[in-house]
This record gives C-alpha cells, structure tokens and sequence, in this order.
C-alpha cells in the first residue's frame, strides 16, 4: 500500500509517496481503508518545522480521516470489517479532562497519521461514523469539528441565543458557524473578503465583519451586540487577533485560545479579564467522546461541513498549497478512490 511521508519541516515539497509494507495486525489493531483524508492549518505547520513534535523521523501526516474498517486484530470488539469509521486526533484520550498522558501524542504529528491508502489503528481510536456523513464530510470533523465543538460546547457557558463570534472562514471556524447555528446560539463572523461572507451568511451568520476593511472590528462587534460583547469567541487568530477578541467579549464570557493563523503570541492584560470576570481557556483538540458528540450533532442536526475543494491522493501537495494560499472556504479535503 502507499502512503505519504513527510519530515517535520520538510516543507510541502518534502512530502514523499512511499510503498509501504503492512505489518500483521497486534490483537486490538484495526485496519482501515482510508477513503478521504481533510487538512487542518496544523498540517501545514508539521510541514514548515513550525509544531511542536517530539520525534524526528518522517511521519505520515495528518490527522483527520475516515474510511472503513477491513480486518481486525483478535481481541478487537469495538468496530468490525464493513464499518464506516474515523479516527479521534488523540489516541490516548477517551474522555474526561485531558492529562499529558492522554494528549502525549497525536495522529500526523508524533505518531502515523491518515494520508495513506490503509492505516493500522488500535480500536480505541476510533469512532463509527453513521451513513448520512460522506467519508469526505466526516473526515473534516476530528481536528476541525471536535475543537469547534469543545470550544463552544465543552470550555465554554454558552446557551441557546447566546452569541458566538467566529474569525476568518477557515475550517475550524466554519465548521464552529454551522454547528453554533444548529444549536440555536447567534453568529457573528469575520473575513478579509466580502465574497466569503457572502457564503458565511447563506449559512446562516448573523452579521458579518470584514477584518480588513474594518481593522477595528471589534468595535463593529460591541456595536452588533449593544455594546455587550459576545458570549464565546473562537480565537483562532493569535497574535494579530486577541486583544481584540478579548475586547469583543461580554462580561463572564469566554474567550477560547485555539491558534495563530496571524501569528502565535500577542499581549493580554490579566486585569482585563479579573475586572471583567472573563475566561480564556486553552483549547486542544478533544478526546474521543467530542468526536462521538460532534459526529451526533452534524448527523443528528443534518449539518453538511462545508468543503471548499477535493483533491485526489496524487494531488496531496497541490491540497497542502491551496490550503496555505488561504483561497478556501471551510475544508480542504484528499479523497482516495481506489
Ligand atoms: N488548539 C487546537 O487544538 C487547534 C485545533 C485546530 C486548529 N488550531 C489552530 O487554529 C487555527 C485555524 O486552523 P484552521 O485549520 O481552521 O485554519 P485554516 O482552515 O487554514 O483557516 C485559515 C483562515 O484563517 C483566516 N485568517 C487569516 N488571518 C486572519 C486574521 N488576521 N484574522 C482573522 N482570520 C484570519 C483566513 O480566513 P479569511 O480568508 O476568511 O480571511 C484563513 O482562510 C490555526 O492556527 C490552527 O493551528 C488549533
């Protein structure tokens, strides 16, 4: 079988496609057919030598994927062949708080990941997926979607009419606009163009922002919330963005740290959120039982992520540049057909 191989900072060009040959499979192992593999920003960063990875080996990236189970090791009572299948991004973490033990490694970055035509996984990780989800749709949701959701639904105090701010229309964000709309909670969203948010509010935004041509935009989202603020912000941007989303968030709202698309740093004044009884918690991903959470929300509530393009498994690295050049709206996705 073949699979990709990358080395942390080998840069988009370093991705190699290898022949690989497949072990036999240990007692609790599980073989998947991978039939879509989706990209996150981090995937980007693996490339560029910019993610924190504790081996320096090549790997096979990424982390998000989802096929269908082909054999099972002995012991193996979770899944059987014939399943519909995704893997959770940590394959340590079941549930519960994380411990760095359970999120000491992760798919596509210290561990093998999904850009493969098989991958050989303990059953553990991984989760069925129902048949009204696409293997491209739900291979948008262990990164992307299980961050949204815990941002909003697990780190956060959000109720229904609550209002959410989302930044930029990248992945995570897009994917945490449907869902926060499924549950009933209002949804401001920024982007650096009109045409995005032109597709943002056919999804159901609320209001809509465009960064560029309003800098200061978060005085546009105190004006759109009667000088409140929002309830929750999905920080996303990093070191161009926080001190603005924390100026956008109400009084005992949340602002959740999840990345650094302008940059990871910026400055927080600590008394801006005692005087303010605001929250930033930190975001990382989420354990197995998120992705069981976000996967019945999408099917449940008929949620379509939205994938901006679909490129074949020959094409990884045309993938990987078009999600760096940040034309995308919403995922970009590896589908393999064979
Ligand atoms: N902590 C975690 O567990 C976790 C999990 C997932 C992702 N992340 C991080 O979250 C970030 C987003 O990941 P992703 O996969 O969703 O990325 P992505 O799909 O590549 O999204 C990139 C988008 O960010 C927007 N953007 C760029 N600069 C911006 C700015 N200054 N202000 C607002 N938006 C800006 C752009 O949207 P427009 O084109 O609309 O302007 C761009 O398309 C990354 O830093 C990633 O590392 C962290």
């Amino acid at each position: 079988m073949k699979a990709y191989r990358i080395s942390h900072g080998g840069k988009i060009d370093g991705l190699r496609l290898e022949d690989i040959v497949e072990r036999p499979l240990e007692p609790y192992e599980v073989r998947v057919k991978v039939r879509a593999v989706s990209l996150n920003y981090r995937d980007l960063m693996v490339a560029n030598g910019a993610y924190p990875v504790k081996i320096d080996i090549p790997v096979i990236p990424c982390s998000d994927g989802a096929g269908d189970v082909i054999a099972v090791g002995s012991m193996v009572s979770r899944v059987q062949p014939g399943d519909r299948v995704a893997a959770s991004f940590f394959p340590d973490w079941f549930e519960g708080r994380p411990a760095q033990a359970k999120v000491r490694s992760a798919l596509g970055g210290d561990v093998d990941g999904m850009l493969a035509e098989e991958v050989t996984l303990h059953e553990e990780t991984l989760v069925k997926i129902p048949d009204q989800l696409s293997y491209v749709e739900a291979s948008t949701l262990p990164c992307a979607g299980v961050t949204a959701w815990n941002a909003i639904f697990e780190s956060s105090d959000v109720w229904p009419g609550d209002t959410v701010l989302l930044l930029g229309t990248g992945g995570v964000s897009i994917l945490g606009l449907q869902m926060a709309k499924a549950a009933g909670l209002r949804a401001i969203i920024t982007s650096s163009s009109d045409e995005k948010l032109v597709q943002a509010r056919a999804l159901g935004a609320d209001e809509t922002i465009n960064y560029r041509t309003t800098p200061e935009w978060q005085d546009e989202v105190l004006r759109l919330t009667g000088g409140e603020g929002v309830d929750v912000v999905l920080e996303v941007g990093g070191q161009g963005t926080i001190t603005r989303s924390v100026a956008s968030t109400a009084v005992g709202g949340s602002i959740a740290v999840i990345g650094g698309v302008s940059g990871f740093g910026g400055e927080v004044n600590p008394f801006s959120l005692a005087l303010s009884a605001r929250r930033m918690v930190g975001i990382y991903v989420g354990s197995r039982a998120m992705l069981e959470q976000t996967v019945k929300l999408v099917a449940g509530a008929g949620i379509k992520p939205v994938v901006d393009r679909v490129f074949p498994f020959a094409e990884a690295k045309e993938a990987y540049r078009y999600l760096e050049s940040g034309a995308h709206f919403g995922k970009v996705v590896i589908e393999l057909t064979q």
